[in-house]
């Protein structure tokens, strides 16, 4: 991940007929990360990213694209964006090519090498002679992704994409996401109203609610380390047996020993403990699930 951000939001807010939609919104965003943009339908997900894109005038506050200010600069700005807010324009008649060759119009310069170069990306290279209405929906999705990453853009936006994709769609359309952003160190939005969606394509996410951004967590995998508290007899004893046995921190509670280990070490650490006779009650990690964030940041309301 790159450490100057490609999209910066700067208290940016939007008030339509006197009704605050969206309140002072800061964000920075950075090349190379998939970043969710989650909240409940009527959040304010798609009003704040018509601002992004340049669609919607925001009242007040600014958003800049690798510097560049789209108010100030908008032709400079844009030409850095690709989006598809919500379901790609495809016409089911035409060929995948003939599609992406209908879109490429819409830019300057781009290269029949580009447009290969997109079709191998999104992985319909066997499939882009093949009228659309014989695609599935997945291909559908990625022929959607390659239309908006044809100009090369260093932000890409895609407003609620998984829209009746089952889970292993999800995933498959997760793995084309990694890549994009890792090889070309393009920064990805992806917005939804359904935690499972965010929790299983992005690296951090940022919750929205009424408006308003109240919270930015990173999405932790398995291979993260957290603190996982063991409960056992004779602390004291235990806190010295771990710490000269692994390297991660080890720290006494009163009932126990707490360690800042991944999930895939716990099996090891817990077999170290029971063979030099500890007497252990309970093994549980202190990380909060996204879920568990969720709901408590929107107070338990209905998602979706
Ligand atoms: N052009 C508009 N005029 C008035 N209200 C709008 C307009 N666009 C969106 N809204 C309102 O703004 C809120 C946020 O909508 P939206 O951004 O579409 O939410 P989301 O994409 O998170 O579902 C909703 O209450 C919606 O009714
Ligand atoms: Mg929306």
């Amino acid at each position: 991940m790159s450490t100057t951000a490609v999209v910066q939001l700067d208290n940016l807010s939007k008030t339509i007929k006197g009704k605050k939609l969206i309140h002072n919104v800061n964000l920075d965003l950075y090349g190379g990360e998939v970043f969710g943009f989650l909240g409940p339908n009527g959040a304010g997900k798609t009003t704040t990213i018509r601002m992004m894109v340049g669609l919607m005038k925001p009242t007040s506050g600014s958003v800049k694209i690798n510097g560049v200010d789209l108010q100030e600069q908008f032709e400079t700005a844009v030409s850095q964006v690709g989006a598809i807010v919500e379901n790609p324009e495809l016409y089911k008649h035409l060929s995948g090519y003939q599609n992406l060759i209908h879109y490429s119009r819409m830019h300057k310069g781009i290269t029949k090498k580009r447009l290969q170069e997109v079709i191998d990306q999104v992985g319909l290279t066997n499939r882009i002679h093949d009228k659309v209405k014989s695609y599935s929906l997945g291909m559908r999705q990625r022929l959607g992704l390659g239309q908006a990453l044809l100009h090369s853009p260093k932000f890409l936006i895609l407003d609620e994409p998984t829209n009746g994709l089952d889970p292993a769609g999800i995933r498959e359309f997760r793995t084309y996401l990694r890549q994009i952003a890792q090889e070309d160190n393009v920064c990805i939005l992806v917005s939804s109203h359904l935690l499972s969606e965010i929790e299983l394509m992005c690296d951090r996410v940022g919750i929205i609610q009424k408006g308003t951004l109240i919270d930015i967590k990173q999405v932790h995998g398995d291979d993260q380390q957290v603190e996982w508290k063991f409960v056992l007899d004779q602390p004291a004893q235990a806190m010295q047996l771990l710490s000269t046995n692994i390297k991660e921190e080890v720290r006494a509670t009163t009932d126990g020993v707490s360690v800042t280990i991944s999930q895939e070490q716990v099996p090891a650490v817990n077999k170290l403990l029971v063979e030099a006779g500890f007497n252990i009650y309970s093994i549980e990690s202190t990380r909060e699930t996204l879920e568990d964030e969720f709901l408590k940041v929107t107070r338990g309301e209905q998602v979706g």
